[in-house]
């Protein structure tokens, strides 16, 4: 048996972030973000965002969140996972995809591949998506912008525009929640929605893991062996 892995994913000023936090405290999950969760994860995090940090290539930056998420892993998920905790991760691999294989263009398989070799091919159980159009985004993030935050209306737009995308390709791993209402209502939608999720999986706490069911059942899931 393992735990859950449930990632929390939307653009800049979708409000992820309190969202992932209600989301693992209701499920007495364990709360984790990326870039960081780790010491050197954070420190990652800190040069990746930091807006003073000019000319860091896209590549540098795919490599840099890359590595941050394969610390992240073997020293935070994994362990977490394998001692059967649920584990809520505010981002995850679909980060990358959207912003750095949409966003800055660098392609989406090639990010899947990075990603998955950081992760060792562990993916997301279920993902969250907290759908917010690109204007009331762009209000929420505020004028106090980090280096990604401010990569532009166009960046922005791309990736959301490659998480809806990425939603509607695989409906059966992705809970798309509209996140333009107040904390406590997109909170409510989110746990609804991932509690129905884990019932209709019979995953819900006390269940065996995916893991270790059959794989017929659980192939929406994209489970691997
Ligand atoms: P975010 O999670 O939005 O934190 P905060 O709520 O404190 O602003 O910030 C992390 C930033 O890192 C966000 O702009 C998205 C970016 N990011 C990527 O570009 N790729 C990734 O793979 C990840 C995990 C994050």
């Amino acid at each position: 048996m393992t735990g859950y892995l449930i990632t929390v994913e939307g653009p800049d000023g979708s409000g992820k972030s309190t969202q992932a936090r209600l989301l693992a405290e209701h499920l007495g999950a364990i709360y984790t973000r990326e870039p960081g969760g780790t010491e050197l994860g954070e420190k990652l995090r800190d040069m990746v965002l930091d807006p003073n940090i000019e000319g860091l290539s896209d590549r540098a930056e795919a490599l840099m969140i890359a590595a941050a998420r394969a610390q992240h892993v073997e020293e935070v998920v994994r362990p977490a996972l394998e001692q059967e905790k649920n584990v809520v991760s505010d981002r995850f691999l679909e980060s990358s995809v959207a912003y750095q294989g949409y966003g800055r263009g660098l392609g989406s398989e090639e990010i899947l591949d990075i990603s998955m070799f950081a992760t060792q091919g562990l993916k997301a159980d279920l993902i969250v998506l907290i759908d917010v159009d690109a204007p009331l985004a762009s209000n929420r993030r505020g004028k106090n912008l980090d280096r990604i935050e401010n990569a532009g209306d166009d960046f922005h737009s791309r990736v959301m525009n490659a998480y809806r995308a990425m939603a509607s390709d695989d409906p059966e791993r992705w809970v798309v929640i509209d996140g333009s209402g107040t904390v406590a209502e997109v909170s409510r939608q989110v746990i609804d929605q991932v509690e129905v999720r884990l019932e209709k999986h019979c995953l819900l706490y006390t269940s065996p893991s995916p893991r270790d069911a059959t794989l017929s059942g659980m192939a929406g899931w994209g489970w691997k062996k």
